[in-house]
């Protein structure tokens, strides 16, 4: 070891390199024997972890193990197959070694020419999935780290495209059931509050054209200026879609531009069902895609494109003198112009590689398997007979709620929670609740396709149990009773 120079030796690299991959391989082998979520007290973590900066290096073998016992077990699996909490995020092994790669040569993808290869692998990757939505050939985009980056900078361009400098007029429209990345993506662009317009959804959470078509109309008579409409492919609450191609059909004929937010559900497209299912995605100006959730990769990875790509360029790029050497030759793709960031890694690698090491056949078969595990899910609740569903399976969600004769609203609620806090702390599987017309209510996402129907089966057989009875301690070793 040099430690000055901040090196191992060969042999210590290797020493090193194999045991963290040693450690992935028994986390992905051994993950669903382990419980699916495990939080740990703040006072816990500071006796474990609080200690002065380390004046002096230790073992790095040591260290992993160390951070295996306390860091990583203080955590929920996303990719656990009985993690349905939130939007699930059952990555792969592939992709892990791929960010491995694309970490350990330091890929610096902000222009071409400092990383001509990656970015052909971007904008090859990119290019498959402008495909796959059904988008013309003049789109594109670019990876960024998630949906909430890929909202914004959607939005930016947008902003950029239709308002340019003055936006103190312009109006955006969305359903009360879009994701708080939009709200806070154009909080950051500079939009007052009043210039959002959340119209209450409809019987199916999604955004009514009739109530839109009133309001734009209304604001055009006040002199306001209707410039956006963001519209859900998979809300985050219960995968609602919005009514697209009405939407596409109305955008054009306002002149509104239109964002679709398919970070959790757009990926569906890959499978028949769900192309069915989105309907009019490819008619949008924008659309956000997270392949971190339903395309199988381990964080960070969102993905916005653009109908038109050479309009985040004219809403990005800059170019300083000390970049004079980047542009110089035409065809070159900087995805410095595309985006807010200058220095950005290499996202494209993990789903490039995983996707030819298994293929799109799989994927698909893997996206299909989530669409159908939910409607096993809504099957079983059924079943048991104490769960009132509150939106059937569509898009790998199902949402329901206790339900119990003479109980009033409020101990439901109280139930429907105990439920969720009781199997997530017991480590067995891990859900969250959320509200839904004012009452509390649970959801199942279902689109790990390492989830088995038992998996199903026992989890819906708990929640029962825990509405009725609370609990969900862990044993002293922290597996679940
Ligand atoms: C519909 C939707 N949009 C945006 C986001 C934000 O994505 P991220 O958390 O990757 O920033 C989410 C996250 O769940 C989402 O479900």
């Amino acid at each position: 070891m040099e430690p000055a120079k901040l090196e191992l030796s060969r042999e210590e690299m290797r020493a090193f390199g194999y045991l963290v991959v040693d450690t992935l391989v028994e986390y992905f082998s051994g993950l669903r024997a382990e419980p699916a979520a495990r939080k740990s007290s703040r006072q816990e973590l500071e006796s474990l972890l609080r200690e002065p900066v380390p004046e002096k290096g230790s073992d790095p073998g040591e260290l992993v193990r160390r951070l295996s016992e306390t860091v990583f077990r203080s955590m929920m699996h996303l990719d656990h197959p009985r993690d349905f909490a939130f939007v699930p995020s059952p990555s792969n092994f592939v992709s892990v070694m791929a960010d491995a790669l694309a970490s350990g040569y330091n890929a610096f993808v902000g222009s071409w020419f400092s990383g001509s290869g990656p970015a052909q692998i971007e904008l090859v990757t990119i290019d498959w999935l402008r495909q796959l939505c059904g988008l013309p050939e003049t789109a594109g985009g670019l990876f960024v780290s998630g949906g909430s980056m890929a909202n914004l900078t959607a939005l930016a361009a947008a902003r950029h495209a239709r308002l340019k400098f003055d936006f103190s007029h312009a109006a955006v429209y969305c359903s009360d059931q879009t994701h708080s990345s939009i709200e806070r993506a154009l909080r950051v662009l500079g939009f007052a509050p009043a210039q959002l317009r959340k119209l209450p959804s409809d019987e199916g959470f999604r955004l009514p054209l009739a109530a839109l078509e009133r309001e734009v109309a209304a604001d055009r008579a006040l002199g306001r200026l209707p410039f956006c409409v963001i519209a859900n492919a998979g809300t985050t609450n219960t995968a609602a879609v919005d009514p697209l191609e009405e939407l596409a059909r109305f955008c054009a004929r306002e002149k509104l531009w239109l964002h679709v937010d398919g970070a959790y559900g757009a990926a569906a497209v890959i499978c028949d069902e769900g192309r069915r299912a989105l309907a009019g995605l490819e008619l949008a100006d924008s659309v956000s895609l997270d392949p971190h959730k339903w395309l199988f990769q381990p964080f960070e990875i969102g993905c916005v494109l653009l109908r038109d790509a050479s309009l985040l360029k004219n809403a990005f790029r800059i170019m300083p003198e000390y970049l004079r050497d980047v542009y110089r030759l035409p065809g070159e793709v900087n995805f410095c112009d595309y985006g807010i960031q200058l220095t950005r890694g290499f996202r494209a690698l993990k789903l490039w590689l995983s996707l030819k090491v298994f293929g799109l056949g799989a994927f698909r078969e893997a996206v299909a398997r989530g669409l159908e595990l939910a409607r096993v899910a809504e099957a079983r609740l059924r079943e048991a007979g104490c769960w009132e569903i509150v939106t059937p399976a569509q898009m790998g969600i199902v949402s329901f709620r206790y339900f119990e004769p003479g109980r009033s609203e409020e101990e439901l609620d109280a139930a429907t929670e105990r439920a969720a806090a009781g199997i997530t702390a017991s480590g067995f599987a891990a859900l969250t609740t959320t509200t839904l017309r004012g009452r509390t209510t649970l959801r199942l996402c279902t689109i790990n396709p390492r989830t088995t129907e038992e998996d199903i089966r026992e989890t819906v057989a708990r929640l029962a149990k825990y509405a009725r009875e609370g609990g969900g301690e862990r044993t002293g070793d922290g597996n679940p009773r």
